[in-house]
């Protein structure tokens, strides 16, 4: 069976999936996007994920592509033609075709893309294996909040951290502070046992596993902080974990070479694990009415 893609009204066979060469993404990254992950069938904070694209859609000032619902049931289409029960969908929405100039075109027409990707179902063995990580220099613009396209300094993040032997790298700021991964968000828990999130404003993106994370742990017996670690903090912290659509929380046994705790995944990271799951499979499910500043 081959791949389809989903391009401006078209589902097509992935490998003719073409956008213009004068696409805005594709000259000024001048574009937005969101990654989904697919659990048994089911997509895991749709609601927080099309609340945080229309928040950078707004941002930037890109007209949405389509309605909220019918794009909803768009990536449902998409998913049933790819027969994707476990996996990761991509959205991406840029400003469109316009001859190249600066300022935005008028009128602007937006190019939606949506791809599926297929991928083992969440094992929790692998996600608790724990990763090794390293500190970089946090080399972004200012508004990282915005879930933009424009994704240099997260891929040489992420380069240095694959050629220094590790899987991700947490990005640090000019007062060395950890902000967050370069596709991830990152956490620790402090050798008291507090739970510790930098505070969602312009400099992390939000992110819905993240917000999913703070719902669930609500009305738990956790004392969670929202507050910046540095990168000390960090290196002598009991546990540390990172979250994504990707990575749900995955153990962090490892930074700059230093063992966390005693090298394994923590005790409040494997149970948050399980809490994480089980709220996202629950009947409920997240609200995540975040504050998108
Ligand atoms: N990345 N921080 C950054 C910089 C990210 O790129 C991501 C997600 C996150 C976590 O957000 P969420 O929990 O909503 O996935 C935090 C996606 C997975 C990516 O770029 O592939």
């Amino acid at each position: 069976m081959s791949k389809i893609a989903y391009v401006n009204g078209q589902y097509l066979s992935h490998s003719l999936a073409k956008v213009h060469i004068e696409d805005r993404g594709y000259q000024f990254a001048d574009g937005v996007y969101e990654v989904i992950a697919i659990h048994e069938g089911k997509f895991l904070g749709e609601k927080g994920h099309l609340n945080r694209l229309a928040h950078s859609l707004e941002a930037l000032r890109i007209d949405w592509p389509m309605d909220k619902r019918p794009l909803s049931m768009v990536m449902r289409e998409v998913r049933r033609r790819n027969r994707v029960r476990n996996g990761l969908l991509y959205l991406q929405i840029t400003r469109g075709v316009a001859p190249r100039d600066h300022a935005f075109p008028n009128p602007s027409v937006s190019t939606l893309v949506i791809t599926v990707t297929k991928r083992p179902a969440i094992d929790k063995a692998e996600l608790l294996a724990g990763i090794e990580i390293i500190t970089t220099p946090d080399l972004r613009w200012k508004r990282r909040d915005i879930k933009s396209i424009s994704l240099l300094p997260n891929v040489l993040a992420k380069q240095a951290a694959i050629e220094a032997g590790a899987q991700e790298a947490w990005q640090v700021d000019e007062k060395g502070f950890v902000t967050e991964g370069s596709a991830t968000n990152a956490w620790i828990v402090t050798k008291s046992g507090e739970l510790i999130t930098r505070d969602a404003g312009e400099e992390i993106l939000n992110g819905i596993t993240r917000l999913a994370i703070l719902e669930a742990v609500q009305d738990q017996d956790i004392k969670l902080l929202y507050r910046p670690f540095s990168v000390t903090e960090a290196r002598d912290a009991r546990e540390a974990f990172i979250s994504s659509s990707n990575s749900h929380v995955r153990a962090v046994t490892k930074i700059d070479g230093k063992a966390i705790g005693n090298g394994l995944a923590g005790e409040l990271t494997r149970r948050l694990l399980d809490i994480y799951m089980e709220f996202m499979e629950g009947e409920g499910g997240p609200q995540q009415e975040a504050r998108w500043n």
